[in-house]
């Protein structure tokens, strides 16, 4: 899609109607992100999600069989040596995921060669790392904007494109800096909050269609309230008993 110039939608999924629905609205890539912690699960970041909790959330995307590409991520600390990193990606291809992604670049390298040569598609994640907020204060920030973040974010890109990643999700990169990647690296940039010159787009379903209404970031155009019809619904409905 990236060398035909065609943009690439991409959704978050987490059971198996949500899944269902985006690949019969012709949605290419899916993922069952770690955000499932904070849309699906209540915590309050996604440090807390564990692997049990995404391969149930993948074995349920996965039975809807979608035609999209169905990837997962590895949750925090489940990628944290060469061993470990092989290991979960593994058990997420079991299952049901086609492809894995974990956050981070140069620091993560060894553990991306190690999946990638295990045959496991891989889609790295630079930028805002959530995994990390902790370590950044619990403040979700715009990355790039110095010359040090821009190097950063240049290097990282870099050696995923050099280990072999298939797309890489920037998040909440400063846009000139996400155009700049997408121009320079082969592999398919696919931008959250970072603007429009990525070769596609992820958004956390929720986010989109208003199921999770008591948070939406501000980079989000909600395309539709569902919390506010559901909500409806639920009253119209206790009227009638
Ligand atoms: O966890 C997630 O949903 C993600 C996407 C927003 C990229 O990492």
């Amino acid at each position: 899609m990236k060398s035909r110039g065609e943009k690439i939608a991409s959704l978050t999924a987490y059971d198996y109607p949500m899944t269902k629905l985006l690949d019969e609205c012709g949605v290419p890539l899916l993922l069952v992100g770690d955000s499932l912690g904070m849309v699906v699960l209540g915590y309050p970041n996604t440090t807390l999600v564990t692997m049990a909790e995404m391969e149930h959330h993948t074995r349920a995307a996965s039975r809807a069989k979608p035609r999209a590409l169905l990837g997962a991520d590895l949750p925090f600390h489940a990628y944290d040596n060469v061993t470990e990193a092989v290991a979960n990606a593994r058990q997420l291809v079991a299952a049901g995921a086609e492809f894995v992604k974990a956050e981070g670049g140069r620091e993560i390298l060894q553990q991306v060669r190690a999946i990638i040569a295990d045959g496991i598609p891989f889609m790295g994640h630079i930028g805002m790392l959530p995994q990390h907020v902790l370590e950044e204060g619990g403040k979700y920030s715009i990355k790039g904007r110095d010359d040090a973040g821009h190097a950063k974010l240049l290097d990282d890109a870099a050696v995923l494109a050099e280990a072999g990643a298939f797309a890489v999700v920037l998040e909440l990169v400063t846009p000139p800096v996400a155009k700049e990647i997408t121009g320079r690296f082969p592999f398919a940039t696919i931008g959250i909050g970072s603007g429009t010159d990525c070769d596609g787009q992820i958004l956390v379903t929720p986010d989109l269609i208003g199921t999770f209404p008591w948070f939406t970031p501000k980079f989000v155009k909600q395309e539709l309230n569902a919390a506010e019809q559901m909500r409806a619904a639920i009253e119209k409905w206790k009227g009638t008993i």
